[in-house]
C-alpha cells in the first residue's frame, strides 16, 4: 500500500486499513520543510520546476504575499500511467514534476488494466483504452484519469465519480485546426477543387471559370458562434469574406460580423453556411429539407460539426437539384470504428454511394481536429490538469466532478494544509466536516457538487502535527467519505 495521505473508502469496508498513510507528511513536518502552496498553472506552460527531483517548494519572485506551489506531500510515490502514445510534451511535464512516468505506445486490455492499475495513482489514455467499471474496481489509488483527446466515451464516468475520481478531457485544443479547414473548404468548395483535382487524376484537362468564384465580399453564415465558430470568423473575415453568424445564445461579434436574428434569416442570405454547433437533442436534424430550401441558390454547405446535424439524403436532393452549389462534410451519423479501405460504404449509411456521385462534394474521414499542433496544445491542457488536480486539488475543467478551486496558500502561510474531500452529496455531510474542521483556523473553503458527489477544498492554518493527523483520521471516517487528500 502506498503511504500517500489519502484514503477512498472502499466498497467493502468503509477506509484503507493497514499502515497509517500519514506518516510521510509527519516526516516531512518534523524535517520542518516548508508547507509548499499553490501557484496557478498558465495554459500552455509548465510551472516551475525543480532542476532535479521535487521541490518542497518554489517560488514565485517577489512579494511574501506570493503563492507557493503546492504538492502531496509524498510525491515521491506518485505514478502515472500513460498509454497509447500521448504526446511526449505530456510525458516531459509529468516526469520534470517529479512524478514516475510510465509510458507506452499501445493501449491496454481491460484484463492488462485490472491487473496493473492498482499500481498508479493517474492513467492519461486516448480514445482506444476503456476504463470500465471493471477497472475503477481495480483502481484502489488511482486520482485522477487525463483523456488526451476530445471525447469521455471510453470511460466508464459514473463508475469513476463513485470512486471520487476526476476525469479530465480537452475539449478545445483542437478549435483552430478545424477553423483552419474550414478556410480550406470555402476556397475549395468556391473553385470546385476537388472536382477539377479527381478529374486531372484521371486525365481529364477542364479550365473553367463558370461556377467558380473569389471568397472576397462573399457572406458566411456561421452557426454556432462557440469556440471554433468565432475563430473560424476572425480568419474569414481576414480573408475578405462578411460574416453573419446565429447562436442560441448573444454573443459578441468579432470584428466586423454581426449576430443574425434567426437561423432562417441566416439561411437566406448566406453564401456559406458552415455549421458549428454540438450535438445535442435540439440539433439533431437542425438542417433538413426545410433548411435547405431556406438557403440561397447557388449556396455552399460545410458541416465539421456532427453528423446528427445535417440530414444527409435531403441535402442529396438540394445538390441534385442543384440549389446548391456544392458541400463540404467531415463527420457523419455513423463513422467507421476504424481506417480502411470500404470502410465507409452504403453498409454503413445507405446514402454514401450517391452522396460519392454528387459533383463539387468534399468528403473527408472526421479529420477537422486532426492535427500535430492540436495533439501538442491537448498534452499541454491534460497534462497541466492531471498536475493541478494531483498538486493543488483543483477540479475546474473536470468533466464528471463538481468544479472547485480555491485561491492559493502564499509565501506566508507557512503552517497551512489544503483538504480535499470528495464525498457523498448527502445531507448532514458538511456538518461533519465542519464538527472536525471547525475548531481551527479554517482560511478559505469552498465546495460544489455534481448529482450524487459533491467536493470540498478548504485551507486550514496553524495546524500542529497531531491537529492534521486527527484531522486526516476523523475525515476519512465520516459517513459521506469516499476520498480524503491532504496537500502541503
Ligand atoms: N470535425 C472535427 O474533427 C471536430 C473537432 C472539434 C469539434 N467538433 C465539433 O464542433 C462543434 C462545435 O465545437 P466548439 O468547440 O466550437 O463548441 P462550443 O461549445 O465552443 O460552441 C458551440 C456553440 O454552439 C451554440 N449552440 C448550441 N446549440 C445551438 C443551437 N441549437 N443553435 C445555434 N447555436 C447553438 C452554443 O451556444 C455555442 O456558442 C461540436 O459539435 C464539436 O463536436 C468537430
Amino acid at each position: 500500500m502506498t503511504n500517500q495521505a489519502f484514503t477512498r473508502a472502499m466498497p467493502s469496508s468503509p477506509s484503507i486499513q493497514g499502515e497509517s498513510p500519514f506518516s510521510s507528511l509527519l516526516a516531512l513536518q518534523q524535517a520542518s520543510q516548508p508547507l509548499a502552496q499553490e501557484i496557478p498553472i498558465i495554459d500552455g506552460q509548465s510551472p516551475p520546476q525543480p532542476a532535479h527531483g521535487r521541490a518542497r517548494s518554489v517560488s514565485i519572485p517577489g512579494s511574501a504575499n506570493a503563492p507557493r506551489v503546492l504538492q502531496p506531500f509524498n510525491t515521491e510515490n506518485i505514478r502515472i500511467l500513460l498509454l497509447e502514445n500521448v504526446s511526449q510534451g505530456a510525458v516531459k511535464m509529468l516526469r520534470e514534476q517529479g512524478f514516475e512516468v510510465d509510458f507506452f505506445t499501445g493501449a491496454w486490455s481491460e484484463e492488462e488494466l485490472v491487473s496493473k492499475i492498482g499500481d498508479y495513482h493517474a492513467i492519461g489514455i486516448r480514445s482506444k483504452t476503456r476504463m470500465t467499471k471493471r477497472v475503477f474496481d481495480a483502481a484502489h489509488q488511482l486520482l485522477v484519469v487525463g483523456c488526451f483527446c476530445i471525447g469521455t466515451n471510453q470511460v466508464d464516468l459514473e463508475a469513476a465519480s463513485k470512486r471520487g475520481i476526476a476525469v479530465f478531457n480537452s475539449p478545445f485544443a483542437n478549435s483552430r485546426s478545424v477553423a483552419e479547414l474550414v478556410i480550406g473548404e470555402l476556397v475549395c468548395l468556391a473553385r470546385q477543387l476537388a472536382d477539377r483535382s479527381m478529374e486531372m487524376r484521371h486525365g481529364t484537362w477542364n479550365k473553367v471559370s463558370k461556377g467558380c468564384y473569389e471568397l472576397r465580399g462573399k457572406l458566411l453564415g456561421i452557426v454556432g458562434y462557440g469556440h471554433i465558430g468565432s475563430q473560424l470568423s476572425v480568419l474569414a473575415e481576414a480573408m475578405g469574406m462578411q460574416v453573419i453568424y446565429h447562436d442560441v445564445l448573444p454573443l459578441m461579434p468579432l470584428g466586423s460580423a454581426r449576430q443574425a436574428d434567426s437561423l432562417e434569416e441566416l439561411l437566406s442570405v448566406a453564401d456559406f453556411v458552415s455549421l458549428h454547433v454540438p450535438e445535442l437533442p435540439e440539433t439533431r436534424g437542425m438542417i433538413g429539407a426545410k433548411e435547405l430550401a431556406q438557403m440561397k441558390p447557388g449556396s455552399y454547405l460545410i458541416n465539421n460539426a456532427r453528423g446528427s446535424v445535417v440530414d444527409i439524403p435531403a441535402l442529396i436532393e438540394a445538390l441534385k437539384s442543384k440549389h446548391l452549389a456544392g458541400c463540404a462534410i467531415d463527420v457523419y451519423p455513423r463513422e467507421p470504428a476504424k481506417n480502411g479501405e470500404g470502410a465507409f460504404s452504403n453498409e454503413l449509411n445507405e446514402w454514401a454511394s450517391e452522396l460519392q456521385k454528387q459533383s463539387n462534394v468534399i468528403m473527408t474521414p472526421h479529420i477537422g481536429g486532426s492535427t500535430e499542433e492540436a495533439q501538442r496544445l491537448i498534452g499541454i491542457e491534460v497534462g497541466n490538469a492531471l498536475c493541478r488536480y494531483i498538486n493543488f486539488g483543483g477540479s475546474i475543467g473536470a468533466v464528471n466532478f463538481p468544479e472547485v478551486n480555491i485561491r492559493p496558500i502564499t509565501e506566508q502561510e507557512t503552517r497551512s494544509i489544503r483538504i480535499c474531500y470528495v464525498h457523498h452529496n448527502q445531507p448532514g455531510a458538511l456538518l461533519a466536516v465542519n464538527e472536525i474542521i471547525g475548531r481551527h483556523n479554517v482560511d478559505k473553503q469552498s465546495t460544489d457538487s455534481l448529482k450524487e458527489i459533491a467536493y470540498l477544498l478548504a485551507d486550514i492554518s496553524d495546524v500542529s502535527e497531531s491537529d492534521i493527523q486527527d484531522i486526516y483520521m476523523r475525515l476519512s471516517k465520516t459517513p459521506a467519505n469516499i476520498l480524503t487528500r491532504l496537500l502541503s
